[in-house]
């Protein structure tokens, strides 16, 4: 693994949007895998940064996400679907049918999550971008006995739904269950980022790059994967060697 500490969040998301840019300006129809919450924020708005000063197009690139709640309508303003448009696919010239999220709101969802696998097996993601949960999940991976190696549905852990909380008007309001994409999927791209910011991480952060490797923490299963690149502030990092 390789591990970068920033000294600010700033150059975090300085760093993580250079490389995806490079990432599309290597390759224009370079496949990326987006994740949502708070972490991807600065990275996105920087990403816009740089297409509005033309240093890149995504025209030709192709978008999966990691995740999407069950039973939100995308122009519900808490769904993923809506976060993504709004921070970073309505600010670039990605076309809409190039960005693939799983329909939360499908009436059958073990065919929609089938489907995103279909969709998923035909290419490999360039770059991986995820963000680290309290837990140790990634994507909604929630740390269990076993792990789904494919998209799946997960009934969400009330410590996932309480930190999640924050962006609903109340917890009642916060789903119970969500699509994700499984930790299979997940190993299977070829570089993965994994970003993690701030002191509250950094328990999880030490567990997940330098503990065993468990189902229990499922980013810890990230050390098996030969390309990933760690991207932490100083909070989160501190308390590695
Ligand atoms: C989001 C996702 C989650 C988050 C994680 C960290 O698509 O898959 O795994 O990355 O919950 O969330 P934040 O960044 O809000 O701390």
């Amino acid at each position: 693994m390789d591990i970068k500490i920033f000294n600010t969040t700033q150059e975090l998301d300085a760093f993580a949007a250079e490389l995806l840019v490079n990432t599309v300006k290597n390759k224009p129809n370079a496949i990326l895998g987006l994740a949502t919450g708070s972490t991807p924020l600065g990275i996105y708005a920087k990403m816009v940064e740089k297409y509005n000063n033309k240093e890149v197009s995504f025209a030709e690139v192709t978008t999966y996400n990691l995740d999407e709640y069950v039973g939100l309508q995308s122009d519900n303003d808490q769904s993923y679907a809506y976060y993504m448009n709004d921070n970073l696919f309505s600010h670039i010239d990605i076309p809409a049918e190039q960005t693939f999220l799983p329909n939360g709101m499908a009436g059958d969802l073990g065919a929609e999550c089938a489907e995103y696998d279909q969709k998923l097996l035909k290419q490999q993601v360039d770059v991986q971008l995820l963000g680290l949960g309290h837990n140790g999940h990634i994507g909604f991976n929630e740390p269990d006995k076993e792990l789904s190696g494919g998209t799946h549905v997960v009934k969400l852990k009330a410590e996932t739904r309480e930190a999640n909380a924050r962006f609903f008007a109340s917890m009642d309001e916060v789903p119970e269950l969500a699509i994700t994409m499984g930790v299979g999927s997940i190993l299977k791209a070829h570089t993965i980022l994994l970003a993690a910011r701030g002191a509250d991480k950094a328990e999880i952060v030490k567990q997940a790059l330098t503990g065993p490797i468990t189902t229990e923490v499922p980013a810890s299963l990230l050390q098996l994967h030969p390309r990933v690149i760690v991207l932490l502030d100083r909070e989160a990092g501190r308390m590695l060697g």
